[in-house]
């Protein structure tokens, strides 16, 4: 006698992976079936004996005080392992603007090249990777919070629909007008003299903070308008070494007194030489950076180490205009 047998197979097996989150996790075991042609529904996952306990996910450097804390490795596997809620986020994110490109830089020719994190991608590669470290933010980010993106016209669209995207309401696009641009060498069009930081909160209905009375005190009592007009990086804040993208900390500072309180603490996800955690502790708020390349978070490292002589502290905050003006007329920050 012959029996013709039926079986539906469920699929019930324990797989481990090493991953920063319990959603990479998934992902890696995903696309390990989907090699299989098997794909997973949510329900065929139930985690257990997660295991976050990774060297990189202690800070590679701390200041004496803890207001500055600096992780190195790639923050889209480090920003699951943060705990702490932060008030702000500034980010500088890769342009993906290094495409053999040549600018004028100290009167010399100069490659726009600024490194391998900053080579183009597809217009759907840079969508993918914009969405995923926003969306890692927003999780760190307290529900009042802002978070604040800089970017030019390579990037900047994209960064603007992941917010939107995201959940995030956009309170402004600040035009950065740098007083001393590079000359455009081809001279077939118009130089370019400004960058772009959007400025959006977290919550659609939650309100978010603005020091509005500073802002138009800093700006001769009118208003401050969305166009800043200051100068590029300066030599004196280069003493610690070279970064190709640093940002100055004039405007890392208007940032921060713009949209954070004294104590508040500023996360930056690629801190680059460290320029927004040198500005928030000029300004004592808290910082913590992320950063992927070993010579630029040494950098940031040396600078911080710079400004626990306080002569130095307060030698560069003379020449911020912004903390200049506070300190001088001793108004609220
Ligand atoms: C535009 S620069 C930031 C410069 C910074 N604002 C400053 O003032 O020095 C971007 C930085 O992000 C770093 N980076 C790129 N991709 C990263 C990633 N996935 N995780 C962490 N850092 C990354 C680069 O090495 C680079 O230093």
């Amino acid at each position: 006698m012959k029996y013709q047998v039926t079986i539906t197979e469920t699929l019930s097996r324990t797989v481990s992976v090493e991953a920063p989150s319990a959603e990479i996790a998934e992902e890696q075991v995903r696309g390990q079936y989907r090699d299989e042609e098997i794909v997973l529904g949510s329900s065929d996952f139930c985690y257990f004996d997660v295991d976050v306990n990774r060297e990189d996910s202690k800070p590679f450097y701390q200041s004496q005080t803890g207001d500055f804390k600096l992780y190195y490795g790639d923050c889209m596997e480090l920003l699951p392992l943060l705990n702490d809620k932060v008030d702000m986020v500034f980010a500088d994110p890769p342009y993906f603007l290094s495409n053999g490109g040549i600018s004028v830089q100290s009167g010399k020719i100069v490659s726009v090249n600024k490194g391998d994190w900053d080579k183009g991608m597809s217009s759907e590669d840079i969508d993918a990777f914009n969405r995923k470290w926003i969306g890692q933010c927003r999780e760190l980010l307290k529900d009042n919070g802002t978070i604040w993106v800089s970017g030019t016209y390579h990037n900047i669209f994209s960064v603007a629909n992941a917010l939107a995207s995201l959940g995030f309401k956009i309170l402004n696009v600040i035009t950065w007008a740098k007083t001393n641009p590079p000359p455009n060498i081809s001279c077939r069009y118009f130089t370019y003299s400004t960058e772009f930081i959007i400025w959006a909160r977290k919550m659609v209905k939650v309100p978010h903070y603005y020091n509005y009375e500073l802002m138009k005190a800093i700006n001769g009592d009118k208003q401050m308008t969305d166009v800043w007009r200051l100068p590029a990086i300066a030599p004196w804040e280069k003493t610690c070494g070279k970064h190709p993208t640093q940002k100055p900390l004039s405007l890392m500072s208007r940032i921060i007194l713009a949209s954070t309180k004294k104590g508040d603490k500023v996360l930056d996800p690629f801190c680059g030489s460290g320029t927004t955690g040198i500005a928030a502790n000029l300004l004592e708020r808290g910082f913590v950076g992320i950063e992927r390349e070993r010579e630029y978070v040494e950098m940031s490292q040396r600078r911080r180490l710079e400004i626990d002589n306080p002569q130095t502290a307060e030698s560069y905050r003379t020449r911020i205009k912004d903390i200049d003006f506070v300190e001088r007329c001793e108004v609220m920050v």
